[in-house]
């Protein structure tokens, strides 16, 4: 049988919620917060559902589910460092998610999760591993006992796959402030042998986070202190790219068809020599190197092409403060990985948007709008840098 692709799989995550288990889908959020100081960019896909956690607004259904646009770069969630080396962090990445609004709690979420991942993607659970707060008295939270016993009861996972984690790993926030609670994550262990049961929570690509549980019950002040909410709510976050690269038996998120149509349009317009996959620890002689680096250009550019398009698209614009600030250095950094390893000297990033958002633009029909005018704000910016570079 042919792997899914990964608009199928976007689909049925959101079917098996909608269909299935009584959710309402409901449009991703912009990428730019609408109304949120507090954030540079949509870091998550419950930001819009913030004012539901924190009681400040009723939502008008309690169950909904979609795939939400996130760009991590700046602010708390920060991963630009990390893209283009490894095989699975992104700038931008979509967020598969389901929420319950004072509805159902940690059964229903640990099942549903289970069910959709073993029994109808029929992803082997042997490799599946689970984590639940292991509490932190300085905070005065308990052990998320509860979490565990589920694990233990509704699901059949073994036993020896349920792990304790930390607040770092095993409490989610959104930011500084903001609504917040104990996690439980399912990470799934890629080594041939199934021996990464050690790499959980290591930051080791063979053994990766794949969905996040929260289960939202407390509010984080600007006095840092934790305020029980009046309800209890569940958010959940599935990386749609990362699941589709396990899906899709592949080794890295950027071997997928979410970015193999990208990386034919760079090597289109560039005309650099093909994409192999290579990685830094690929890197024997010189040779070797190069390539390497070529294969690292190709995964800065697909990615930060994607951020640039999704959010200029949102109404951000590159500038010389926060967000816009942010997204400039992205640009930056795309042209400066394209004019060392891809050879390039004119403008190219502009050239790719249109294909981006032709490629994407079933999924977002916003990028199918006006690309022209996106690709402009890009042309003009990358204009203005490669001139510095050319001095
Ligand atoms: N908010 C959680 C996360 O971003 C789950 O959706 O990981």
């Amino acid at each position: 049988m042919n792997p899914r692709s990964a608009s199928q799989i976007r689909q049925e995550f959101i079917d098996y919620f909608v269909k299935k288990c009584g959710h309402v889908f409901v449009p991703s959020s912009p990428c730019v917060p609408v109304d949120d100081p507090t954030l540079m960019f949509t870091n998550a896909g419950m930001n819009q559902f913030k004012p539901y956690f924190l009681g400040t607004e009723k939502a008008t259904t309690p169950r909904v589910a979609n795939t939400q646009k996130c760009i991590r770069a700046g602010g708390k969630h920060n991963d630009l460092d990390d893209v283009g080396h490894d095989t699975y962090h992104h700038t931008f990445f979509e967020m598969l998610g389901n929420w319950s609004f004072g509805d159902y709690f940690k059964k229903e979420a640990i099942t549903w999760a289970w069910d959709l991942l073993t029994n109808v993607w029929g992803v082997d659970k042997t490799r599946l591993h689970a984590t639940y707060f292991q509490g932190d008295p300085a905070e005065g939270l308990e052990p998320d006992s509860e979490a565990a016993e589920l694990w233990r009861t509704v699901t059949d996972i073994n036993p020896s796959h349920i792990h304790p984690g930390n607040k770092k790993d095993n409490f989610w926030e959104m930011g500084d402030t903001g609504p917040c609670g104990p996690c439980s994550e399912i990470h799934i262990d890629l080594t041939p042998d199934k021996s990464g049961r050690d790499l959980v929570n290591k930051g080791d690509a063979r053994v990766m986070e794949i969905w996040n549980l929260v289960f939202i019950q407390f509010n984080r002040g600007s006095d840092s202190k934790l305020t029980p909410l009046p309800a209890k709510h569940v958010d959940t976050g599935m990386g749609f790219e990362r699941i589709t690269a396990v899906l899709q038996g592949k080794k890295s998120n950027y071997d997928t068809d979410v970015f193999t149509p990208i990386f034919a349009t760079i090597q289109g317009v560039t005309g650099a020599p093909t994409y192999t996959g290579l990685l830094e620890s690929d890197s024997q002689n010189q040779t070797d190197r190069s390539a390497v680096m070529k294969d690292i250009a190709y995964r800065v550019i697909a990615d930060h092409l994607r951020t640039l398009t999704f959010a200029i698209t949102d109404r951000a614009m590159p500038s010389n403060e926060g967000r816009g600030y942010v997204l400039r250095r992205i640009l930056r950094r795309a042209v400066r990985y394209g004019r060392q390893y891809l050879g390039t000297r004119e403008p190219f990033v502009c050239k790719l948007v249109p294909p981006v958002a032709e490629c994407m633009g079933a999924a977002f029909p916003e990028l199918k709008k006006n690309p022209q005018r996106v690709a402009e704000i890009v042309r003009d910016e990358e204009t203005s840098f490669i001139k510095t570079l050319d001095r």
